[in-house]
């Protein structure tokens, strides 16, 4: 169980995460649905320490740490718990596909090369990119880059997978290829925590939902109760104009 109490951050007078708490149990895949500006990808940032809340804290079964106060240290463990796949995928430039999955392994968990290799070969194997080890980023599609970033987060073996619109960024047509990977994922039990506004895949994919209005929760449930059965008017009114959207779109 990971424990994520009390959140606040501000940027000067903008609150924007207002006392987030929630729960998070082993292979749990949850999403954070909410209006665009809302806090969603603050809370992610906050939560691996990309932004400093202010207040709040993190509850692993075996660390805990305070965010608004703690030391370098916790920080560190931190990221060995918890990493993140970004909307723009954010890989070295200058490295290869295989180099970028290589590199947290050596650099955050200290592995020898060797060791590294062999595994960021099988966790590129995992995302069906194998066939392009030796590609650079910019010799790859969005939808590759993007595979080849889940496999470098997912190569950590992180506690908790945090991941930010990781569709958004790419083209209608490469979107399914990335959601057909995070959606094996799940189904291998990693816990995850996922921003997603693909309401059809949130549905199919997530066991909880989290609706985040201006940095508070409005409403939690499982998949479920926020789809079938949203209690607040708030959560109604979104879905519903999300919906319409879906409609508009592709389906997957
Ligand atoms: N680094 C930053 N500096 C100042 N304001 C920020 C920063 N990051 C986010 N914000 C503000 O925080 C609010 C929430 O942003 P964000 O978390 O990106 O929302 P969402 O992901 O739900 O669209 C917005 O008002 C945004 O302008
Ligand atoms: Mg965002």
């Amino acid at each position: 169980m990971i424990k994520v109490k009390n959140i606040h951050k501000r940027f000067k007078d903008n609150i924007v995460l207002d006392g987030v708490s929630f729960d998070i149990e082993k292979g749990d895949v949850i999403a954070i649905i909410g209006p665009s500006g809302t806090g969603k990808s603050t809370l992610l940032r906050s939560i691996n320490l990309l932004e400093h809340p202010e207040e709040g804290e993190i509850e692993f079964d075996d660390f805990s740490l305070d965010y608004g106060n703690h030391k370098k240290k916790d920080e560190l463990d931190l990221r060995k718990k918890t990493t993140m796949v970004f909307q723009q995928f954010n890989l070295f430039q200058k490295k290869t596909a295989l180099e970028n999955v290589m590199e947290g392994l050596m650099v955050v968990q200290k592995l020898p090369k060797s060791e590294a290799k062999k595994i960021a070969i099988e966790k590129l194997r995992q995302v069906k990119m194998d066939d392009r080890l030796d590609y650079y980023p910019k010799h790859l599609s969005g939808g590759q880059q993007q595979r080849v970033a889940i496999a470098r987060a997912v190569a950590l073996k992180p506690e908790l997978l945090l991941l930010d619109e990781p569709t958004s960024a790419l083209d209608p047509e490469l979107v399914g290829e990335v959601l057909d990977t995070i959606r094996t994922l799940a189904e291998e039990g990693n816990t995850m925590l996922i921003v997603s506004h693909e309401m059809s895949f949130v549905k199919s994919v997530a066991n909880k939902v989290i609706f985040l209005e201006n940095g508070r929760i409005v409403e939690q449930g499982s998949q479920k109760d926020i789809f079938e059965n949203p209690q607040n008017e708030r959560t109604v009114e979104f879905l519903l104009k999300n919906r319409v959207e879906l409609d508009l779109g592709y389906n997957i």
